[in-house]
């Protein structure tokens, strides 16, 4: 029996894993994928996930083009990480396959009514999920359940405070909190201490495969830009680490019940995840790196079930 995903995307480098990964699993049944700007602008994210889809044979897979910029704020973009295109090194085949015509809050609510109970995996900025919200508002009680890559408890990744998806668009996270959809939140604090160097992912998703060898292609802008950054390459795992928490919950070593709210402000705080009273969200707190590289095995190396 496998669960229907719809994945939210500012498709970049990591995002680009995390899709290869939902892709793979063979209880995950990918029914949909929506776009925005976040990393690179929102035309370039539809052009990388056409082109990835296709690149694997699952083109069928509808597409939906969504926000080009945050509710309110000037839009930001991590292509010193992820490169120019998204993609960092890699130059996918060209491909026919476009996005649908109908944009990505309508797209978004057209496949929580036709799969209700899907598992909805927002791996970018909010925006798209905060417009589709606000507009059908039936999709709060049809998302079975909503798995957040964003936010961070300590120190982000764009300011002291803030980690990116959040930061690009905090009003976007704030109209998702509102609404009461059940979700769980993978921070930046779970996800900055799973760092795999260049024989590590080597490892994890061999070069047996395409995908494999793909995952590795895409990976080696960010080992250089972190290597020139920060002294020491190490991959960009955020989103996978989230597809995985979606996909397979034994990946996650430690979490609780919290609630979070958003500060709005435009001082230093921006896009700063503020620990609340009472709970209701499902908050990620380590993950088991075994079991999240054990994964990775399953899915790039051993042969699919
Ligand atoms: O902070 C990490 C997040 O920002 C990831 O989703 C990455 O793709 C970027 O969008
Ligand atoms: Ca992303």
């Amino acid at each position: 029996m496998s669960t229907p995903f719809i994945i939210d995307t500012d498709c970049g480098i990591d995002d680009a894993v995390a899709i290869l990964m939902a892709l793979l699993h063979p209880e995950v049944d990918v029914v949909g994928v929506s776009t925005l700007s976040g990393n690179v602008a929102r035309d370039q994210v539809t052009q990388n996930v056409c082109e990835l889809l296709a690149s694997v044979g699952r083109g069928e897979i509808p597409v939906f083009a969504g926000a080009t910029r945050p509710l309110l704020r000037e839009p930001v973009s991590a292509k010193r990480i992820h490169g120019p295109t998204g993609l960092g090194l890699v130059e996918l085949p060209a491909t026919s396959k476009a996005a649908e015509d109908a944009d990505a809050p309508t797209g978004i609510a057209r496949m929580v009514r036709e799969y209700p109970g899907a598992t909805v995996v927002a791996l970018g900025p909010l925006t798209n999920l905060a417009l589709t919200l606000n507009l059908y508002p039936d999709v709060v009680s049809g998302i079975g359940s909503l798995v957040i890559m964003g936010g961070a408890l300590g120190d982000g990744n764009v300011t002291r405070f803030a980690e990116f998806n959040f930061y690009a668009d905090p009003e976007a996270v704030d109209v998702v909190f509102r609404s009461g959809v059940p979700c769980t939140i993978v921070p930046w604090d779970a996800c900055r201490s799973v760092r795999l160097d260049r024989e590590q992912l080597a490892a994890a998703v061999g070069n047996q495969t395409h995908r494999g060898e793909l995952v590795q292609r895409l990976q080696e802008w960010v080992f250089r830009a972190m290597e020139e950054r920060l002294g020491m390459p190490f991959a960009a795992m955020a989103d996978p680490i989230a597809m995985a928490v979606a996909m397979e919950p034994r990946v996650i070593a430690a979490h609780h019940d919290g609630n979070l709210r958003m500060e709005l402000g435009c001082t230093t705080m921006r896009g700063a995840s503020v620990r609340w009273d009472g709970g209701g969200m499902d908050i990620v707190d380590a993950i088991d790196i075994a079991a999240f590289s054990s994964l990775l095995q399953k899915l790039f190396i051993l042969p699919t079930a």
